[in-house]
């Protein structure tokens, strides 16, 4: 089955090219057009500009895609696009133009949920991966633990209560006027550090429910560089920059992590899949594996590039998906559930 799949659910405009075969799911392309330098004056994705940019970019990516792998509309058996969550004009943008494309070349056409996108990026390099799996979805929007018994179902275990863990990543990036997007860029100031800087204190729930909270590395970090005005100036260069982006990388891996060995005692997980984009991050990958191999599971983290959000994860869920009787009637759903 070939099927072409999109995504615009934030600030990437991206189509790629599936061939899901017996042994899984094949990459035959990959497109994306990074809005980066149209948000990064403003440190954060802007809404209606992203939708606009999604607008002029969905044809030229579907076009890209297809010529890439070779094919033509006339050879894809299957439509795939992202549904929702997300925002909700940047969605219409690639749900409205697949969903024409599909009733007018008679293709099956399928809304995918983002989530499950991104789960299944990690199909493409552990097509045989062993059930239940704890599923870490992590980017500038979520910070999700979740049990999948197969492919295409996630029940949710744990969530942030606060900010998602990319926004700690890119709020630093503002704060020390690296950057935008944040995480790539105090990942790299990390892994330059000869040393890191005091640790952060993880917080404490009151209530013992387990869970995550991310917005107290903000407080901390700003009190840093109110401390310390030079950090805020000094740039990617400098030893105490670099030293204070360890330590706050190094608390976001080890608190993302931490409910992993009991969790998955708990349901009997056999395996791990992190995802989203966060999971690009060189110490939680390197801590992942660490912590996979001392507790016996298997671990299954995308490539970078299927990490962030892309439009192969959402052709690789979509090609699991049974398409509805009546697609055309389906529209894009900013706050959609999973199941629904
Ligand atoms: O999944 P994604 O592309 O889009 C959302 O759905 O949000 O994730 C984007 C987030 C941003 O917060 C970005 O800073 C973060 O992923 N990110 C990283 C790294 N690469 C991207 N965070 C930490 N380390 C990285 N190497
Ligand atoms: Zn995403």
């Amino acid at each position: 089955m070939l099927v072409l799949g999109l995504e615009s659910s934030c600030d990437d405009c991206s189509a790629a090219v599936v061939e899901e075969t017996v042994a899984g799911p094949v990459l035959r392309s990959l497109v994306r057009e990074s809005q980066d330098a149209i948000h990064g004056p403003f440190g954060g994705v802007v809404p209606e500009l992203a939708a606009r940019e999604h607008l002029l970019q969905v044809r030229a990516v579907m076009a890209g895609a297809l010529a890439q792998a070779g094919a033509g509309l006339k050879d894809l058996d299957r439509l795939a696009v992202t549904r929702g969550p997300g925002l909700v004009g940047s969605l219409l943008a690639t749900f409205s133009a697949s969903k024409a494309v599909a009733w007018r070349e008679g293709l099956d056409w399928v809304g995918v949920h983002h989530l499950l996108g991104h789960l299944n990026a990690a199909r493409f390099a552990s097509p045989d991966l062993a059930f239940p799996a704890l599923v870490l979805l992590v980017s500038g929007g979520h910070t999700h633990l979740y049990l999948a018994q197969d492919w295409i179902s996630l029940q949710l275990l744990q969530k942030t209560r606060d900010d998602a863990a990319g926004e700690a990543f890119d709020k630093t990036a503002r704060m020390l006027n690296l950057g935008y997007p944040g995480g790539p860029l105090v990942d790299a100031c990390a892994r330059a550090a000869k040393q890191a800087a005091d640790p952060f204190t993880p917080p404490k729930f009151r209530d013992g429910k387990a869970s995550w909270s991310f917005s107290g590395l903000k407080t901390g970090v700003k009190l840093r560089v109110e401390r310390d005005p030079r950090l805020a100036e000094a740039g990617a260069g400098d030893p105490s920059v670099q030293g204070l982006c360890r330590s706050l990388q190094e608390a976001i891996a080890a608190w993302l992590l931490k409910p992993v060995p009991g969790l998955a005692e708990i349901h009997g997980a056999r395996s791990l899949v992190i995802s989203g984009g966060v999971a690009c991050n060189s110490r939680l990958r390197s801590e992942a594996a660490a912590l996979a191999k001392r507790i016996g599971l298997a671990l299954a983290i995308p490539e970078p590039k299927l990490c962030t959000d892309n439009g192969a994860m959402i052709a690789a869920a979509g090609a699991l998906l049974t398409p509805e009787p009546d697609p055309w009637s389906q529209n894009a759903d900013a706050d959609l559930k999973l199941g629904a």
